[in-house]
């Protein structure tokens, strides 16, 4: 099945209904957000303008850290032309401690767009938010996500993350971001489109985070392929910057008749607790084991997530090591390095 064909209106409406929910109970409070409950029976909107400061702010940083320079941002400059009117220097002192300052020149500059040009009117439609200093797809789809509810695509590093999980999406990053856009926009709706977005953001930030996500609490855990295969850690993948070291070894594949001799692994570890052929330690450099009674078969490579591993085949009658003889059979259930030592061995037995 495609993942198009497993983005139904069903599967779309489960997704949706759960999340949001999930935000109605749990989603933060934040200085800048109004929260579905103190909207509801109003007609309550956030101000764009403080909403716009609060997204290029949290473009670099952590709600933690942002937040007092909002609420500086705010009470200095309570509207876009104060902060429009204000002198460069005060603009670029109060970000200071931000980083990335050519973003407070183009705040600075989009100000005085809205200000001069749009009569001090903070726009909050996606298409004119896109023709001001500053404001890229994400900033704009956001802003008029939330202060307009127009059902744009709002994708950040967070979205992209729960997105690649939610469907296992196998084309690393930044290839992958494509994909991964598109699949975001499958699920987008009209309705409650401004808590939508923040909804997710907020699912990326706290749970589905990127290191140790907290799949116990997701309220879409059971629709994710990423929790189902059991590492969702592992996305999004990404081009990997640095080379990965290679680790040498030797695997000892003993075969009497129709059996072979399998080993239990450490329960620690890689490949813990599996069944295979014993292997040497795994090093730097290629260990100096005593072989003179094996015959060599061609070497095998295999990736790990962290390093190369390169083994030296062999095969012989003796039993090497604990471990217990096994129908030839059993070779198809053990883990893929294990199968290639097999299909290494098979060719000159
Ligand atoms: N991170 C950046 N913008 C956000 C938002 N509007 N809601 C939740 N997390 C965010």
């Amino acid at each position: 099945m495609s993942r198009r064909e497993q983005v139904t209106d069903q599967y779309v409406e489960r997704f949706r209904t759960a999340l949001l929910r999930w935000y109605d109970d749990e989603g933060r409070t934040l200085p800048w957000r109004i929260r579905p409950e103190d909207r509801a029976g109003t007609n309550l909107r956030p101000d764009p303008y403080r909403i716009w400061l609060s997204e290029i702010m949290l473009q670099q940083t952590t709600v933690a850290h942002a937040t007092p320079y909002w609420k500086r941002f705010c009470k200095t400059f309570p509207t876009v032309c104060d902060l429009a009117r204000a002198p460069s220097d005060q603009v670029m002192g109060l970000w200071a401690g931000l980083g990335y300052y050519a973003r407070a020149r183009n705040l600075h500059k989009c100000a005085q767009k809205v200000c001069d040009e749009l009569s001090g009117v903070f726009p909050t439609d996606e298409a004119t938010l896109l023709t001001l200093p500053g404001i890229g797809p994400y900033t704009a789809a956001a802003i008029a996500a939330i202060c307009a509810g127009e059902a744009t695509n709002v994708v950040d590093g967070n979205v992209e993350r729960v997105i690649s999980r939610l469907f296992t999406v196998q084309t690393p990053l930044p290839k992958g971001r494509k994909i991964l856009r598109n699949l975001a926009g499958t699920l987008v709706r009209p309705e409650r489109a401004g808590d939508y977005p923040q909804a997710l953001m907020d699912l990326g930030a706290t749970v589905c985070r990127p290191k140790n996500s907290d799949c116990k609490a997701c309220p879409v855990n059971a629709l994710c392929k990423a929790k189902a295969e059991g590492e969702p850690t592992r996305y999004p993948l990404k081009i990997r910057k640095t080379p990965i070291p290679t680790r040498y070894g030797h695997i000892y594949v003993s075969v009497r008749g129709d059996k072979v001799w399998l080993t239990r692994r450490a329960e620690t570890g890689l490949l813990g607790g599996t069944l295979g052929f014993p292997t040497s330690d795994w090093a730097d450099v290629l260990p100096d084991t005593a072989t003179a009674d094996w015959k060599a078969a061609p070497a095998i490579r295999h990736t790990f997530s962290h390093f190369h591993l390169e083994l030296s085949v062999w095969i012989g009658e003796e039993p090497r090591g604990e471990g217990d003889w096994h129908p030839h059979a059993t070779t198809a259930q053990m883990p893929s390095l294990m199968q290639k030592a097999w299909r290494a061995a098979k060719t000159i037995l």
